[in-house]
């Protein structure tokens, strides 16, 4: 049986990794994160210390000897390693993304890792979320959504995260980051965030996780 595919794309914030997971474990399906693996390939070349538009020789070097081992099983619980190091939770903060979405407007480091991603597609399934699952990396996902929300409830719901974590953040702050990765992600040339033509964009400023998930799982369960 040809594995389905179910993509969920969106902004920063907007909540796509908790539903993603929802839906994924919900059918059973493999669940990809694909920012992880942004964030991993800037992490690597923050550590060998490699500026990719200026040590382009040491870059492509990288590119081609990288090996990031990215898995899920279950429950949210997702490990990385590269090269044989975890990396798992070093990449979860704001200053590897904010190296990501650098590392992003790269075309040869997004299709370095396109091949990465398109491995992660297992029977029965995978739910992929990111930026360009459905318009570059999964054009052919049997359905294809985009979550959106205004960043005000997107910085609310980061800042509710992170007090969970016990850490220390404020709106104004997280609003500043949010809006400046909306705009390098929306702006650059390679692979914008955009919806996709045929994306059922879902608007989650006024509703709760569940009402989201069972927004998703109904229109999964009308077309899979
Ligand atoms: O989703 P996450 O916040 O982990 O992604 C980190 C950064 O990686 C994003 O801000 C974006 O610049 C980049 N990214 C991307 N395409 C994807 C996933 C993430 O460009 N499919």
């Amino acid at each position: 049986m040809i594995p389905k595919i179910i993509t969920i794309d969106g902004p920063s914030g907007v909540g796509k990794g908790t539903i993603a997971i929802m839906v994924a474990d919900h059918f059973g399906f493999n669940y990809l994160d694909s920012g992880s693996l942004y964030r991993s390939l800037a992490l690597a070349l923050s550590e060998e210390n490699i500026d990719i538009d200026k040590d382009l020789v040491d870059f492509k070097k990288l590119l081609a000897k990288i090996n990031i081992d990215y898995r899920y099983c279950k429950n949210g619980e997702i490990t990385i390693f590269v090269n044989n190091k975890e990396y798992t939770n070093k990449i979860r903060n704001e200053n590897v993304a904010k190296m990501a979405s650098e590392v992003a407007k790269n075309s040869s480091a997004r299709e370095m890792l396109e091949v990465i991603q398109r491995n992660h597609i297992k029977s029965p399934g995978l739910v992929a979320d990111g930026r360009d699952m459905g318009t570059k990396v999964f054009t052919e996902a049997n359905i294809k959504f985009f979550l959106t929300a205004s960043v005000e409830k997107r910085a609310e719901r980061r800042l509710n995260q992170l007090k969970d974590q016990g850490i220390s953040a404020n709106l104004p702050n997280l609003i500043k980051e949010l809006l400046f990765r909306d705009k390098a992600d929306t702006e650059r040339a390679i692979s914008p965030l955009v919806p996709a033509k045929d994306a059922l964009i879902v608007d989650t400023t006024n509703l709760s996780v569940s009402q989201v998930f069972t927004k998703i799982t109904k229109e999964v369960d009308k077309r899979i």
